[in-house]
């Protein structure tokens, strides 16, 4: 299958080094930048848990401009941070056949609302469509969620320390359910390294990978630390076990009744996850560190905003994110 890559940072690279070792044509975008100059001599280096890969620079196809890559791929996989949402429709546009192409955004996050908005916006369809009119410019919009710890630890090194396995739910689309499924799970399959899990509610999905975010990316830019702090310390392992449990409560409330809600055994799981994974850095981390805008937005502010409308309280939550805003603040990375 045909992928176009956007954003070789820590996450695509790895997925993209993936998928091209299991058979498919990827191309790689990556803004102009000392990153895109150095993957461009070395090509892409993958330290993993799952075997070290290589993608040499001579098999690469990588651009810094969209408008340059072979369009209408079969798939579009969108690996930016979340603070450059408003930058996709230029940059998929080009490439997009409205028949064909699916679109993969793997980020965290409650992304997709507004990603489909500016879509609709840049393609003239009606934004007071019903939304369950589908996207017209794409076949499929899915959202992923990546179960992954990895850094780029330097310009077209990447360092993965654990995890890879994607789920992914619809967030729009033209075909049925079943379909998008399996032509879902037709673009993964190949990739041993990667299993790829089924959301039948996005909605959940997306709350379900909440319960590791907001108190782990939460605290570790709170605090400055890295996971396995807050893993051994135990006042701060407490209030990570708080805000999980809060997010747990929004979480069920928002996905409703008519479906299974989150469980303690959820729970138990992102714990197992966070004391597996030692001194790492969650992006957001690293961004602050970087001084770089962090996903503040849709990682942190919305959640807190549904809570409210759906008046559960999260007060440990709320602190957490209002230190996270002072930081953005302080820092002027908005
Ligand atoms: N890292 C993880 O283990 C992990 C796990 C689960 C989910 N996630 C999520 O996955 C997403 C990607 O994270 P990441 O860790 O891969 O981040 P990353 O290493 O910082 O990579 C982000 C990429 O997006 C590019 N980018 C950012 N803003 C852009 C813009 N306006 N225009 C064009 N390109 C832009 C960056 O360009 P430059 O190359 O110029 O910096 C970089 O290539 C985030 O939503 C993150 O929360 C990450």
């Amino acid at each position: 299958l045909s992928v176009a890559l956007i954003g070789a940072g820590a996450v695509g690279s790895y997925y993209g080094a993936r998928l091209w070792q299991a058979g498919h044509r990827i191309q790689f975008y990556l803004r102009p930048s000392l990153a895109f100059d150095a993957v461009q001599q070395q090509g892409l280096q993958i330290t993993s848990t799952a075997g070290d890969l290589c993608v040499p620079a001579n098999d690469l196809a990588l651009f810094d401009d969209t408008t340059k890559m072979d369009p209408n791929p079969d798939w579009i996989i969108i690996c930016l941070k979340s603070t450059a949402l408003a930058a996709i429709p230029e940059l998929i546009l080009p490439l997009l056949s409205s028949e064909r192409t699916r679109v993969l955004v793997i980020m965290n996050g409650f992304v997709e609302d507004d990603l489909i908005k500016l879509l609709r916006e840049a393609t003239g369809q009606s934004i007071d469509d019903d939304p369950e009119v589908p996207l017209k410019c794409c076949r499929t919009l899915y959202g992923g969620l990546a179960f992954i710890a990895a850094n780029r630890d330097a310009p077209g090194h990447i360092k993965h320390m654990l995890g890879g396995p994607i789920a992914a739910g619809v967030a729009s689309s033209q075909v049925s359910n079943d379909l998008a499924r399996e032509e879902l799970m037709q673009l993964w399959k190949p990739v041993d390294s990667v299993p790829c899990s089924w959301e039948d509610s996005l909605l959940k999905g997306r709350w379900r990978k909440m319960l590791w975010n907001l108190p782990f990316n939460g605290l570790c830019v709170a605090t400055c630390r890295p996971v396995n702090a807050l893993c051994t310390d135990p006042s701060l392992r407490q209030l990570a076990t708080l805000i999980m449990e809060e997010s747990r409560a929004i979480a069920n409330a928002d996905i409703g009744t008519t479906q299974e809600a989150l469980t303690v055994a959820d729970m138990e799981h992102m714990w197992h996850l966070s004391d597996s994974v030692g001194a790492y850095q969650p992006s957001t981390l690293i961004d602050l560190l970087e001084k770089r805008p962090m996903e503040v937005e849709h990682l942190f502010r919305k959640p807190v905003e549904r809570a409210r409308a759906l008046g559960v309280p999260c007060p440990h939550l709320e602190v957490v994110v209002a230190l996270i805003e002072a930081l953005q603040r302080q820092y002027d990375l908005y």
